[in-house]
């Protein structure tokens, strides 16, 4: 092994040795090397001559570029676009990032975190928790309504096996005995589970209340006293976007974070949904040990191993988004300009649920409990979603996704509040010509 690996693993293992017990084997394996950018970023702080370190090319003081880039993005200055940002995120973004989720998140106020370091975007974070923490065999717990891709990261690449839960009661609350009983079997199987946790979830649109999460939690210290280890994974894709009084507010990270010292809690998060930004690629990765004050060294540790993994698969995150979003979230219109989507996304959701309470869908359809996020699911009664989804499509120009043999998922994120109606008409229409 990497002295530096070894170095980070006495780290990790002085402070949590439980911590040091949930690493996979590339996970242990894993440190940033002292090369080229340490070098580098030695350089920049002391070559006040000449610096021929970074494999970028300067002009004129500033980096090398070329006008037709710079002339459509000259709102920004080339050094905040063209060279490569640090790995583990830009400084400024990172201690933002930081901010907003302290301000969000007030239970987080007592706890010890790691910083942030930038992803690109959340699916990179799914994957760096799944290269550092499961082996081929480890158990990942998700409720039977999950985002499909979590099977290519843990399954595909990783060999881990994901061992599904019921969602819901008959009730419409989150099904805590389920999830206790498949927590309880990982825990006397292997005595190591991966909890993820993804609220707003996809593709149900749930957010539990405060009391389920407290159960959520209460569960993972109960496996956690007989002795299992726990990494508590939140996916907080659609972080904020909670429309009724009855869920909880914040991410079940801080509910998790500090809890004990068998519970490694990780949050991933990031702009993609959030700010409406698809397609520039920001995310973050937070740790939080079990251990709570005096975890600095360990949190230090995992950081360094997440950037070393950044830095052996795609070595560093683009520059210009970070750059766009550190922008976003300095501006003042900000959260004015948040705040209106975030009514316009709360009026669709609410107006889905008028339309299917008018009990006109009742004979081809039921819909599971939604209060957040981008997405909702109607539960079919005489068809198949897969059958359906496709004669909408043939025969209606309607997209949807069967996300279950018997469930659609309905992205109401993408229909206007006032054509939502028709959508539902149509869909009913086509459930009935096949029924
Ligand atoms: C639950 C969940 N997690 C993560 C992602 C991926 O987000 P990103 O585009 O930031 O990688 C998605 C995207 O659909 C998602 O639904």
């Amino acid at each position: 092994m990497n002295p530096l690996a070894a170095e980070l693993n006495e780290d990790i293992a002085r402070c949590n040795p439980h911590t040091l017990e949930m690493l996979s084997e590339l996970g242990h394996s894993l440190y940033f090397p002292k090369g080229i950018l340490s070098q580098s970023a030695e350089a920049k702080e002391k070559a006040h001559r000449f610096n021929a370190t970074i494999g970028i090319a300067t002009e004129a003081g500033g980096p090398m570029h070329l006008t037709c880039f710079q002339e459509k993005l000259s709102a920004f200055a080339p050094k905040d676009l063209y060279p490569y940002a640090p790995p583990a995120g830009k400084p400024e973004l990172r201690k933002l990032w930081q901010e907003k989720m302290l301000a969000e998140n007030p239970t987080l106020a007592k706890k010890t975190l790691s910083n942030p370091v930038v992803t690109n975007a959340l699916t990179h974070g799914l994957s760096i928790v799944a290269d550092l923490f499961m082996e081929a065999g480890d158990h990942v717990l998700l409720p039977d309504m999950m985002w499909g891709n979590y099977t290519l990261t843990f399954v595909v690449r990783r060999g881990a096996v994901i061992k599904k839960y019921n969602t819901f009661t008959p009730a419409g609350g989150f099904d805590i005995d389920a999830f206790r009983k498949q927590l309880l079997i990982t825990a006397s199987e292997k005595g190591k589970a991966v909890v993820l946790l993804n609220f707003p979830n996809n593709p149900s649109g749930y957010s539990p209340t405060p009391a389920e999460v407290e159960a959520i939690r209460g569960t993972i210290l109960e496996v956690a006293e007989t002795g299992c280890n726990v990494v508590a994974v939140t996916d907080d894709a659609y972080f904020g976007l909670f429309y009724d009084d009855a869920s909880l507010k914040e991410s079940s990270f801080g509910h998790l974070a500090g809890m004990h010292p068998r519970v490694l809690a990780v949050k991933l998060d990031g702009a993609t949904k959030e700010e409406f930004v698809w397609g520039f690629r920001v995310g973050f990765i937070t740790f939080a040990d079990g251990t709570g004050a005096g975890s600095e060294p360990l949190l230090k540790a995992l950081e360094k191993k997440t950037m070393g993994i950044i830095r052996g698969t795609i070595s560093n995150c683009p520059h210009p988004s970070q750059t766009f979003v550190i922008n976003a979230l300095q501006h003042p219109d900000f959260p004015a300009q948040k705040q209106q989507k975030f009514e316009l996304l709360k009026r669709r959701a609410n107006r889905v649920k008028e339309v299917l309470d008018s009990g006109r869908y009742d004979d081809a359809w039921s819909y599971y409990p939604f209060n957040s996020g981008y997405f909702m699911c109607l539960k079919l009664k005489r068809v198949e979603a897969e059958r359906l989804r496709v004669h909408l499509l043939d025969q209606y120009g309607v997209g949807t996704i069967s996300s279950g043999t018997n469930d659609l998922r309905i992205a109401f994120s993408c229909i206007e509040a006032e054509d939502i109606e028709a959508l539902f008409d149509l869909i009913h229409q086509a459930a009935t010509d096949l029924a």
